[in-house]
């Protein structure tokens, strides 16, 4: 079997539900707090053992390139002025791992996305981590979860989570083979953004992570656009289902969609709660806002 070594980044999304931010500003380098989302998402592939990193960028993403470049200028600025913490701190961002980018010309959607991926990756099993889903972790990186999937099955993994009904016209949700009470079981199907719950086939939804097999790329060349004239990753992964095993793994993390206003907002509120530096003042405000209510 393959070893997966390397990850893939999609960041090349319009961002039209966080407008007029990303207008200018892409949305993974929205700070949770003061550290951008997808230093986030860059240390978990790293966490995972991945150090091979392709970034999908597209023409407003120039920010997302600078920011894991070295800044000479900003680093000889912080020396003179005897900052040596931050002048680490700032060169550790450019040492964590080795990116590169490719640029989607146009968002037509995840599955195209991926598809430019292909000259990095070759005919390799990759995995895939999107830009703006923040997972949260003690030990074991979600994406570390599927990878150990991967190396049990061998088939594709799909980053699952159990939603409640009410949620999963948002996702695609996955439709398994059997009993589907443990953390990981072989899929079927999935349905994209079921409109009804009742046409949903569980509450198991997928949510951006993956582990994808080489060949999802002969298959994406060959996909049509789907549902909002984009070329769905989904669609792929369900034809790929007729060859290769597809496996559901539920991730032990919370995930934060933060290309979503709501999902942003908490994303700060929880990271802000478990930072010594910060917990004690945003409790305290919490409190007191809640007092008013
Ligand atoms: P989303 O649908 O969440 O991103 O895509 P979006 O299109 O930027 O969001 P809105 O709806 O306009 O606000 C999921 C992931 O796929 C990437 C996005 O960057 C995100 O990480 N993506 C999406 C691409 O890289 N290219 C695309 O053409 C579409």
């Amino acid at each position: 079997m393959k070893k997966i070594t390397k990850a893939v980044i999609p960041a090349a999304g319009l961002g039209t539900r966080f407008l007029p931010a990303t207008k200018a500003l892409p949305k993974e380098m929205l700070p949770i707090v003061d550290t951008p989302n997808i230093q986030y998402i860059v240390e978990e592939a790293v966490r995972a053992g991945i150090k091979d990193i392709l970034i999908i960028i597209s023409g407003t993403k120039e920010a997302i390139e600078d920011y894991f470049d070295v800044n000479a200028e900003l680093e000889m600025r912080l020396k003179a002025g005897k900052k040596d913490k931050e002048t680490e701190m700032i060169r550790a961002i450019a040492d964590m791992a080795n990116i590169v980018y490719v640029r989607q010309k146009e968002p037509k959607g995840l599955g195209h996305a991926i598809l430019s991926a292909r000259p990095f990756i070759g005919d390799e099993p990759f995995a895939v981590l999107l830009g703006d889903d923040l997972i949260t972790y003690d030990k074991k990186p979600a994406i570390g979860e599927l990878m150990e999937t991967y190396e049990k099955t061998g088939g594709t993994v799909l980053g699952c989570k159990r939603v409640p009904k009410e949620l999963l016209h948002k996702y695609g949700v996955v439709k398994p083979i059997g009993d589907y009470s443990s953390s990981t079981f072989q899929i079927c199907d999935m349905v994209e953004k079921p409109k009804d719950p009742s046409l949903a086939p569980s509450d198991v939804a997928a949510q951006g992570r993956y582990v994808l097999p080489g060949e999802i790329f002969d298959i994406l060349a060959n996909t049509q656009p789907g549902v909002g004239g984009e070329i769905q990753l989904t669609d792929a992964i369900k034809t790929s289902m007729e060859k290769i095993p597809c496996y559901a793994q539920i991730f032990t993390g919370d995930r934060y969609d933060i290309g979503d206003k709501f999902g942003y907002i908490k994303s700060i509120i929880d990271f802000s709660l478990k930072r010594d530096d910060l917990k004690d003042q945003v409790k305290a405000y919490i409190k007191e806002l809640a007092a008013k209510e």
